[in-house]
């Protein structure tokens, strides 16, 4: 089943609510601010828990520079006070987060959401560059991340590799709603 919105952000305010993470990253950004369901606009929702919690701060990475600059702009015109927390970085997801892990720029990792095309083998990968940066208590959100069998959502899900290397090392993992992957750890 795909979840609505609501039901979507309900699992991220849930490893939020889990994690208390001092730093959230997302992996896919806000793309289409008009999408009505097919995009979960996280981003936003991940913007208005930062407002309401001043030690926590966000990275957002996206390869699509339009992404970037939509999300940049939504950024300086709806959190201003906010903004100077908020990190969009244009490039490729694995890439980035390894520049970042190996120059001490990306610590203290509580919640992170890998929402970048449907790509199995890229989101393990992802991961297994960010697993350094993790908090010991930290929580890791997949949308579409089962073999759902959808026309457009893709040949395979996102979490079919990551989620068996996360239960092997002791994660709690979850589908909520058969298509999002919520893994806690700690
Ligand atoms: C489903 S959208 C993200 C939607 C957003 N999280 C939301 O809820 O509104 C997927 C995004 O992942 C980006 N993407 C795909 N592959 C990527 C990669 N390898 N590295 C970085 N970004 C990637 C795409 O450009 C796209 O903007």
């Amino acid at each position: 089943m795909l979840l609505t919105k609501a039901q979507r952000w309900t699992v991220l305010q849930k490893a939020c609510e889990f994690a208390q993470p001092p730093v959230v990253l997302e992996v896919g950004v806000l793309r289409d601010l008009d999408a009505a369901e097919s995009d979960g606009h996280s981003t936003l929702l991940f913007w208005d828990w930062l407002i309401a919690h001043p030690e926590c701060s966000y990275v957002g990475i996206d390869h699509a520079p339009d992404a970037v600059i939509l999300t940049e702009g939504l950024k300086h015109m709806r959190y201003g006070p906010q903004k100077d927390r908020i990190h969009v970085i244009c490039g490729d997801g694995r890439e980035t987060i390894e520049k970042l892990v190996h120059s001490g720029g990306l610590n203290f990792l509580g919640v992170v959401y890998l929402d970048m095309n449907n790509d199995p083998e890229k989101t393990l990968e992802a991961f297994l560059v960010l697993e350094p940066a993790l908090e010991p208590r930290a929580a890791i959100v997949v949308d579409d991340a089962r073999e759902l069998g959808i026309p457009g959502v893709g040949p395979r899900g996102k979490a079919d590799k990551l989620w068996r290397v996360l239960q092997a090392r002791g994660w709690v993992v979850e589908f909520p709603g058969d298509c999002m992957m919520l893994a806690t750890r700690g």
